[in-house]
This record gives C-alpha cells, structure tokens and sequence, in this order.
C-alpha cells in the first residue's frame, strides 16, 4: 500500500464515467465522489465526464445526481453551495459505447483539458455498464490512444468479472491486450468496507488470537451475507446470474480469503494479494458427485417480511415467471493446508432472508476436558467470535463466565467491540475508498486477474451441476425465513449448528 497523498500531491485528474447516466453513477460514485470533494479529497484540478447513450443536458444531468447525493451521501443535508462546487466539475457527453467516435470525442476533451490546465492528467475510466460492454470499451479507448500512459491512464471494471471461468478469462485477456495489469482496477466494493479491512487489522495487529487462529483451536467458520431486500429493480440482470455468481464468487470468497490467509510479511498490494489467492489455491475442488452433499441453492416465494407480504421471486419485476435462478446459496468448502486441514468453511447468502446481516463467525473447538460439575455448564456455548460487517459493525466474543451466586456456574457472556462507539467519525461508503485508492494508484483493495479466475475455477463445479439438473422444488423457502431446510442440514450432518447471528 502507498502512503495516501494529500490532495494537494493528487495529479489533476479526468475521471470518465461509462454509464454516467445509469444506478450506479447515481447511487454510489457520484455521492462518494462528491463526498470525497467536500471533505478536500479529491485533486485541485480535476473533472468527471459522465458518458451515456441517452441525451440530456449537463443542467438535467446535475438535477438527477443531486437527487442521489441528497439520498446516498454520508452526511444527506448537503449545502447548495458545497453542490455548486462540485457540480462545476461534472459535464455530460452523449455517446454510444460501442462507436469509435465517442472515443474520439473523448481523447479531444481530455487533450483540451490537458492543455487548460497545462498538465498531463491522470485520466481514470470507470465501466459502470452492463457487463457485455466490459469486451468492449477497453479495446476502443486503447483504438484512440487512451491507454498508452501507463502511469496515468487507469481503468476501473465492476463485477461481475465474468459468468464463468473461461469467460472471466477471456475478459481479462481483453483488458490485459488493451492496459497493463498495473493500470486494472477491479472493483468488489466489500474489500472497500471498512470491517472487512479490519479482519487484516485485527488479525495481524494483535498477538492474541493468531495463536489459536487453527485447526487446533477452531472447530469451523461460518460466513454469513443475508440481506433482506430482494433483486429490487435489478430483475433483467439478476435472473441471468444468480446468488452464487453475484455473491459468492466475488465478495464471499474475499472475506474467506482475508479470513483464512497467512499473515502477510509487508503491507504490499502483491504480498497482501499473493496471499489471498494462496487461500483459493489451498481449496479442496469440489467433485461433481459431491455438489449435492455441499452446495445447496434456494428461492424464495411469497411470504412476508417486518409484517408486509412480500411477493416471490419469480414474480418480480423483469423476472421470467419459470426462473430456476437461485437466490440463495450455502457452501461447504474446505482449505487444504497446515492451518486450516479439516475445518469446514460454511459460506451462506441469500436475499428476502429475516434480516439484513453480514458476518463471520469463528467457533472455537470446546475445552479438552471439563473440570467443572455437569450442573456448571448446564449453558455451555464454546467460545465463538464473531467479526460483524454490517450493519452493527464491530467485533463480539462470546465465552464462559461464572453466574454470580455460591456456586459455580457458568454462563454465555459477550464482550463487544462496536465502530460507532469507539470511534466518533462515521465509516466511509466503500466506493469512497476505491475510488481513493484509485487516484493514488494503490490497488490493495482491488481483485487481480488470477484471484478472480481461482474463485471461478472453484465454483465451477457447483455451476456445472446445477445448469445440468434444473431444481424441481423452486421456490423453495419462503421470503422472510433463513433459507431452505436443506441449509440446516449441511451443518447437521457434521453436529454444527447454524449459531443465531450476533
Ligand atoms: C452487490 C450485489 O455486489 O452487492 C447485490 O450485486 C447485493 O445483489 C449487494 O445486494 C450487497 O452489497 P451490500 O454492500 O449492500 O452488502
């Protein structure tokens, strides 16, 4: 990781946003950029370009991202003239993303800035499109010259990085063809947030649980991503891709990663990334025979949620009425090597599940003996740790304590580490950070080519199977419970529960 520069040593910077008129622009870069900008993060001179096919004028463009600013900013009460500001940096260029004139067009407007401002700018271009593009606009900026600078000229690719492993290879085929792995910035914007950074934190910056961080201590770990919304307007993309290539593949396999990694030698980008895909080497392929004994898939019917019915999958918006995709997903997996040899990995995630929660969870193997009388732990609950993503972020450990009275009996206690106490400034949005990190070239957080074709090449499998044998029994949880039955019994057949999340 490089020493972050103040915005005074940020170079002037161009970012072009492909699919600046789309949700993503909206929701998430233009209120972390603007955030970035009224906290005095962002370079002294720099502009964004929103690129889109549909026509409008910078004035409507401005009115429509205040829209998202004023509701996914950090601090939503934004002033006027905080906006003003920025708004003077955002222009709007129509344009198609597949014609080479759009391309020329933007190498004038880069060059002409260039001169303005009598500077080579950074120029950093973000595909926030529909994934069929992501062929595309790299070969057509390297066409007009915009990917030559290897120091300036970067290019931001969101997930999914393909549907498949020779897909997600192809792909980065075509964008190692067009810019240097060292100009790739390949969003998963959980490596973003800051709990998932602190598992690298905690982990590495205290002595005290990487003694038993084990297959000696630990009996197994448990990954969690429950979210409570469904495919909300995302129903055309959703249907074709699934909980296991949406979620799964990129932002699960990541915490498993920083989870189950070895301690890094230096806080370097490649040392730090070596590491994690050294995990993803380390995981037992799945055989084919075996997909039905570890992977289970659901969907979810009706059913309701916080009182309010809730309509089924296959009834939402854009989503064909006979859809075999699955909305929810858990995984046995296991790490073959000296740490980890022998302790399962059970990674779930699902949409229209109770609650919106995202964690990891360490269950430690119980005491080797017990000393105490069998009336004294009545309660017993081995000792569990459980790092908290989202939404109350923070760490728990839960252990034995003595009941206060003459006897001795023992009981689950809990001991909390909580962000929002500890520290008195809010988290950053994920997409703050990245994009930091973008402008000072730092790409730590971001996934390189051979992480994501290790992750792809461990599910595909599990993919394989489930496009051979379509489910019969879909829908089959209903929205607002944990999944399907199928779930419990994953962990049932080796004694472990799914332990109630923190
Ligand atoms: C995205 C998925 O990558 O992550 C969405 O495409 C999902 O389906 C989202 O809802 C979850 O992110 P977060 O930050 O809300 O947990």
């Amino acid at each position: 990781m490089r020493a972050p520069k103040t915005n005074d040593q940020l170079e002037p910077t161009v970012f072009v946003i492909f699919g600046g008129a789309g949700d993503l622009t909206w929701r998430k870069l233009i209120p972390s950029l603007f955030d970035l900008h009224r906290d005095g993060r962002m370079p002294k001179k720099f502009a964004i370009m929103a690129v889109d096919r549909a026509h409008f004028r910078d004035a409507d463009l401005h009115k429509r991202l205040l829209d998202g600013v004023k509701q996914f900013s950090r601090d939503r009460n934004v002033k006027s003239a905080d906006w003003k500001k920025f708004a003077s940096h955002v222009t709007y260029q129509q344009g198609d993303f597949k014609d080479p004139a759009t391309y020329s067009t933007l190498e004038k407007g880069c060059a002409k800035l260039d001169e303005a401002w009598k500077v080579k700018a950074v120029q950093i271009f973000h595909m926030a499109t529909p994934p069929v593009m992501f062929g595309i606009i790299p070969r057509l900026l390297a066409d007009a010259g915009l990917n030559r600078d290897r120091e300036r000229a970067r290019i931001v690719v969101e997930k999914p990085i393909g549907h498949d492993l020779r897909s997600a290879r192809e792909l980065n085929r075509v964008l190692t063809e067009s810019f240097h792995e060292s100009q790739i910035f390949r969003i998963d914007h959980y490596l973003g947030k800051e709990t998932v950074q602190n598992i690298l934190a905690f982990r590495f910056a205290n002595p005290l649980f990487e003694p038993i961080w084990n297959r000696h201590y630990v009996d197994y770990v448990s990954i969690t991503v429950a979210e409570e919304v469904g495919v909300e307007h995302r129903g055309r993309y959703y249907d074709q891709v699934g909980a296991l290539r949406d979620m799964v593949q990129n932002h699960l396999m990541q915490l498993l990663c920083l989870v189950a990694m070895e301690p890094m030698v230096s806080f370097n980008a490649d040392e730090i990334r070596n590491k994690k895909v050294d995990v993803l080497h380390g995981v037992r392929p799945i055989r084919r025979d075996e997909v039905g004994e570890c992977a289970v898939r659901g969907q979810y019917g009706n059913g309701s949620l916080d009182g309010k019915k809730v309509r089924g999958y296959s009834q939402e918006d854009d989503v064909s009425p006979h859809s075999k995709t699955e909305t929810f997903v858990a995984l046995k997996l296991f790490v073959d090597n000296w740490r980890w040899q022998g302790v399962p990995f059970y990674l779930r995630t699902g949409k229209r599940l109770p609650q919106q929660i995202s964690e990891v969870a360490i269950q430690f193997r119980t005491v080797p003996h017990q000393s105490f009388p069998p009336e004294a732990h009545r309660n017993w609950h081995p000792a569990r740790l459980v790092l908290s993503i989202q939404p109350d972020e923070g760490i728990v450990l839960g252990f034995q304590a003595k009941y206060p009275g003459p006897k001795m009996l023992l009981r689950p206690v809990e001991m909390r580490f909580s962000y929002n106490e500890s520290f008195a400034i809010p988290s950053p949005d994920a997409y703050e950070t990245l994009l930091w990190d973008v402008m000072n070239t730092d790409p730590t957080l971001f996934m390189r080519a051979d992480q994501v074709e290790a992750a792809w090449q461990i599910l595909m499998p599990v993919l394989e199977v489930w496009a051979d044998s379509s489910p019969r029994n879909f829908p089959n949880y209903a929205a607002g419970t944990w999944g399907p039955n199928a779930t419990e019994k994953l962990l049932a057949r080796d004694d472990h529960p799914w332990e109630p999340l923190a």
